[in-house]
Parts: C-alpha cells; sequence; structure tokens
C-alpha cells in the first residue's frame, strides 16, 4: 500500500505558510520532530500518518483508521444530506475528523460499510478495475426464475452508461432469496438488475467487501475497528483477482 507522501520542507511550508528557506533554519536548529526523532533532513519524505511537530506542536498526527459499520435502513451514505441521516452520524468519533466511506449503500441497503481516513487503501478497494467482490444478500418480491442465472452470469447492458455489467454470480438459496456476488458497483446495480425481470428487491444487506466479512456481533447502528488482519486481508483480496 503507497501512500501519498511530500519533502518534510514542503509540508512544513504549506502547513505553516511560511517560505522553505525559513522551514531550513527550523530543521538545522533541532526544532522538527519527525516520529518522536529530532529530524535534521528538510527532504525527508513523510506521508500523512508521520507524525510532525515544531517545537513541540503537532503539525500532523494523524492515525489511520478503518472502521466497518453495520449499516441500518433509512441512512444515507454520505457526509451530508438534508432529509436523511448519514452513516457518518453514526460514527461519533471526535479523533478522527476525516473518515469517509470506501463504497457506498443505498437508503434502505443494510450490512457492511467501511469507513476510514485512508484514501489510498479506499482507493484500492473501491477501484473500479480492481474486482474486489462484495455479497448482498438479496431478498425480492416474486419467484426467481432459472432464466436469471445465465442473464446475471453474462452481464446485463445498462443502456444509460452504455456498458455491460461484469459477470454477476447469483446463488438461489430459497424461493425469493439469493446471494449475489459483484465485483463492480454500479449504481443500482442489484435492483436495476432484477428490475430487468420485473422481480423489484425487498431486501438488500452486504455481508462482504473482499475478504471482510460483517461480524455479526455488530448490531444494526454499530461499528467497530478492523483487525490489522483485516485492513491488510481487504487490499491483498483484490491483488489476487
Ligand atoms: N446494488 C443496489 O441496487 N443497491 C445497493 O445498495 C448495492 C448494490
Amino acid at each position: 500500500m503507497s501512500l501519498q507522501t511530500s519533502r518534510l520542507d514542503r509540508l512544513l511550508s504549506k502547513s505553516l505558510s511560511i517560505p522553505k528557506s525559513d522551514i531550513r533554519l527550523l530543521v538545522a536548529a533541532g526544532q522538527v520532530k519527525v516520529s518522536g526523532e529530532v529530524c535534521y533532513d528538510v527532504a525527508r519524505v513523510v506521508n500523512v500518518f508521520t507524525r510532525v511537530s515544531v517545537n513541540g506542536e503537532w503539525i500532523q498526527r494523524n492515525t489511520p483508521r478503518y472502521i466497518m459499520l453495520n449499516k441500518p435502513a433509512g441512512y444515507v451514505c454520505a457526509t451530508k444530506d438534508d432529509k436523511h441521516p448519514t452513516v457518518m452520524d453514526l460514527v461519533k468519533d471526535p479523533v478522527c475528523p476525516d473518515l469517509h466511506i470506501a463504497g457506498r449503500l443505498d437508503l434502505n441497503s443494510t450490512g457492511l460499510v467501511l469507513l476510514t481516513n485512508d484514501s489510498t487503501w479506499s482507493e484500492r478497494l473501491t477501484f473500479p478495475g480492481k474486482k474486489v467482490s462484495k455479497v448482498y444478500l438479496v431478498e425480492v418480491a416474486n419467484p426467481i426464475e432459472a432464466e436469471y442465472q445465465q442473464a446475471f452470469g453474462e452481464g446485463m447492458y445498462f443502456s444509460y452508461e452504455g456498458i455491460t455489467t461484469k459477470p454477476v454470480t447469483l446463488e438461489v438459496l430459497g424461493e425469493r432469496t439469493a446471494l449475489v456476488t459483484l465485483t463492480e458497483g454500479r449504481y443500482h446495480q442489484i435492483k436495476r438488475m432484477f428490475g430487468r425481470f420485473r422481480n423489484p428487491v425487498i431486501g438488500l444487506h452486504r455481508q462482504s467487501v473482499g475478504a471482510v466479512s460483517l461480524d455479526h456481533s455488530l448490531q444494526a447502528g454499530d461499528y467497530r475497528d478492523l483487525s490489522n488482519a483485516e485492513v491488510l486481508a481487504a487490499v491483498e483480496q483484490r491483488l489476487d483477482n
């Protein structure tokens, strides 16, 4: 995983709004610490999660956060919304104001939503070319017919975008329930695919994203930090594809 990087003098010059020539003096005087150690190298490469201080004042001390949330129905996957509460309202976390959503769910969909302040990680997880698989438990209004299997497997043409969806796996569990696995996330994709058969989706719950599965102990609206293993596995699964 590569993070966005910057030279130390560039970061300090931008953060303190002073010219690089003055930054050189600060650094030479031993007033700058990087990762807890005095740093005399203005060209030192730092990233958004490198702790940097000047004379004991923090310039940046971001800690990477990776959160799984069990989204309830009725919450929007957005930072702000005029009509509905957002998933951000559920994460009351003052130490981490820079969280963003790594892969959205519709208003009435439920289940696994990943949140992070690490844009490199979320980009790698959501980049369409990377084919991270996402598994959804879907309930539809009418019986699922045998013909769906082939249509989902072949991909469907969406005229609005002018694209054919990547092959979708449909595992029928019951007369009106199925597991659907997507490797991309087109707008309302699952609803539109069942909609092609005039079969409305009445329940849509995301169970997993890549190698990360929703923790069953999380009630709707609850969240927890990912383990280190989950953070790595989420991204590694894609590299195998
Ligand atoms: N497909 C949908 O139609 N909605 C979602 O929330 C996710 C996938």
